[in-house]
C-alpha cells in the first residue's frame, strides 16, 4: 500500500510544487513506484513534468466530481518509477460544485484507494489555500510535508496550517501525521535564513528535515523545460538537495525506523512569534496568525 504524503502550506510560492515534482522524481529515481498527484488548478506540478494541462480531459478534476476513476487518468512519464495524475485550470470549480455533497472532503481519500497500492509512494501537490482541495489532500494522505521558505515572515500562517490539520486528525482522518516541515530556497550568504532556520528548529525540533534546500537558479529554470530538476542538470545543487530529501523521506519511512518520532509535536501548540519573521523595520504587525 503506498504511502500519501501530501505537500501543503497555505502560503503561496513557498515551493510545494517544486518539493513535490522533484522530490517524486528522486524517489522514482531510487525505483519506487511513484504517483505525484496534481491538486491544483494553476497545474504547475502537471507542467513541470512536461505535460500541457490545457490537452488534459482526464485530471483531479474529474476525478474529484467522480465522473471517472483515478486508474483512468494515471499518465506515465518520461521516467520509469514516475506516474502523474494531472490538473486542469477547470478544478477551480470543483470547490463550488462539491460545495452541497455529501463526504466532500473524503472524494480524494476514496479516489486513491483504487490506485495506491499500485504504488509505492503517493505525492500530492496542494494548492496555496485551505480550501476544499486541500482538505481533500489532507483527509486522503498519510502525512504531511511542510515546505517552509527561509525569509521574513517565515511562521506566518503556520498556526493556521498546523490548526487544520489537527480538524482534519480530529474529524477526517485521525492517522494524519507530520512528515516533515523542509526548509526551502536557503541561500548560505544571509544570516536571515541561517536564523530562520534556528528558529524554525526551535520549534520543530526534530520534524524539521536534517536536508535544507538551498536557492538554486536550475530548480527554477527546469519547469520551463518540462523536466524535474535530476533530467535537467543532473549536478546542481538542487539535484543533490532533492536526492538527498529522497533518502531522508525513504530512510523515516523504513519499517522499524527510530529515526522519526511521530509523537514528538502537540499539533494543537500556538507557533511562538517570534522577531526573525518580523520585517526588517516592524516589530508590531508581523504576529503569527
Ligand atoms: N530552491 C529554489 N531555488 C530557486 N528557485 C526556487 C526554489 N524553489 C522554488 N523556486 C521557484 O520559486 C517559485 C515558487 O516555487 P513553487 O512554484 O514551487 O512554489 P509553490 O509553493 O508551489 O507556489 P504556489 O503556492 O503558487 O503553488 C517558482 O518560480 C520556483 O521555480
Ligand atoms: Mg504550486
Amino acid at each position: 500500500m503506498g504511502k500519501i504524503i501530501a505537500i501543503a502550506n497555505q502560503k503561496g510560492g513557498v515551493g510545494k510544487t517544486t518539493t513535490a515534482v522533484n522530490l517524486a522524481a528522486s524517489i522514482a529515481a531510487a525505483e519506487h513506484s511513484t504517483l505525484l498527484v496534481d491538486t491544483d488548478p494553476q497545474a504547475n506540478a502537471t507542467s513541470g513534468l512536461g505535460f500541457d494541462s490545457k490537452e488534459q480531459h482526464k485530471t483531479t478534476y474529474e476525478v474529484l466530481i467522480g465522473s471517472i476513476s483515478a486508474t483512468e487518468t494515471v499518465l506515465k512519464s518520461s521516467m520509469p518509477f514516475l506516474s502523474l495524475i494531472p490538473s486542469h485550470i477547470n478544478l477551480v470549480g470543483a470547490e463550488i460544485e462539491m460545495v452541497n455533497e455529501t463526504n466532500r472532503e473524503q472524494r480524494m481519500r476514496s479516489a486513491l484507494s483504487s490506485v495506491r497500492s499500485s504504488f509505492d509512494y503517493v505525492i500530492i501537490d496542494c494548492p496555496p489555500s485551505l480550501g476544499l482541495l486541500t482538505l481533500n489532500a489532507l483527509t486522503a494522505a498519510d502525512s504531511v510535508l511542510i515546505p517552509v521558505q527561509c525569509e521574513y515572515y517565515a511562521l506566518e500562517g503556520l498556526g493556521q496550517l498546523l490548526n487544520t490539520i489537527n480538524i482534519v486528525k480530529k474529524n477526517l482522518n485521525p492517522q494524519l501525521d507530520i512528515e516533515g516541515v523542509l526548509m526551502t530556497m536557503y541561500d548560505s550568504r544571509l544570516r536571515l535564513s541561517n536564523q530562520i532556520v534556528e528558529e524554525v528548529r526551535k520549534y520543530f525540533q526534530e520534524k524539521v528535515f536534517s536536508t535544507i534546500i538551498a536557492r538554486n537558479v536550475r530548480l527554477s529554470e527546469a519547469p520551463s523545460f518540462g523536466k524535474p530538476i535530476l533530467l535537467y542538470d543532473a549536478l546542481s545543487s538542487g539535484t543533490r538537495n532533492y536526492m538527498e530529501l529522497a533518502q531522508e523521506v525513504l530512510k523515516r519511512n523504513q519499517p522499524n525506523s527510530s529515526a522519526h518520532s511521530k509523537s514528538s509535536i502537540t499539533l494543537s501548540q500556538p507557533v511562538p512569534p517570534s522577531t526573525h519573521t518580523l520585517p526588517p523595520q516592524s516589530s508590531e504587525s508581523g504576529k503569527i496568525a
